[in-house]
């Protein structure tokens, strides 16, 4: 018995654990261990959650305008961008739920909580060049939250770290097409 206190020693008691959840059941998945500052997180992911947005909605018109000149592989890679900015807005909002906040979804103000622009582009070279930028506003942004975040919130760091490394890859897409066009 003594040999199993002695083990488990650095682990808060089982019993003490139950109690605190059963306390504190409203608060959801936050539980006192929870060492971030639940409030900024949450405006951070407001932030973040905007700026995918304003991704899915630039990469939607640049898709829908590419189709028109009919430029489809490019096309199609902005249609596969927008649906993982979607995915990664999605990911976002349930995160924010789950540490009590609520997603802004709000349009108005929308493209001030963004980090990223909407700029429209005149042509495709101009639209993939835009994306580029935005891509590499939201690569930085998230590097910075997740270095904020640290070990406090490991959970929604990870959740992060995921979206970045996908955030990568579509600046890499990005440098690609502009090279096949002759751009780079
Ligand atoms: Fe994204
Ligand atoms: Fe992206």
């Amino acid at each position: 018995m003594k040999e199993k206190a002695k083990d488990s020693q650095f682990l808060t008691d089982i019993k003490i654990l139950r109690e605190r959840a059963r306390k504190e059941i409203e608060k959801g998945a936050v539980t006192p261990g929870y060492r971030a500052d639940r409030k900024t997180v949450i405006n951070l992911l407001n932030e973040a959650l905007a700026t995918e947005v304003v991704c899915v909605l630039r990469y939607k018109r640049h898709f829908y305008m590419a189709s028109g000149i009919n430029a489809q592989s490019v096309a199609q890679e902005f249609l596969q961008h927008a649906n993982e900015e979607q995915m990664h807005a999605d990911q976002i909002a349930q995160r924010i739920v789950q540490l009590g906040g609520e997603p802004n979804l709000s349009p108005e103000g929308m493209l001030s909580r963004s980090h990223s622009e909407y700029v429209e582009g005149k042509n495709l070279v101009d639209m993939i060049k835009e994306d580029l930028v935005a891509e590499r506003v939201a690569i930085d942004s998230y590097r910075e939250m997740i270095n904020y975040l640290g070990n406090d919130d490991s959970t929604t760091r990870r959740m992060l770290e995921g979206i970045l490394a996908m955030e990568e890859e579509h600046a890499d897409d990005l440098v690609s097409l502009l090279e096949e066009m002759g751009e780079k």
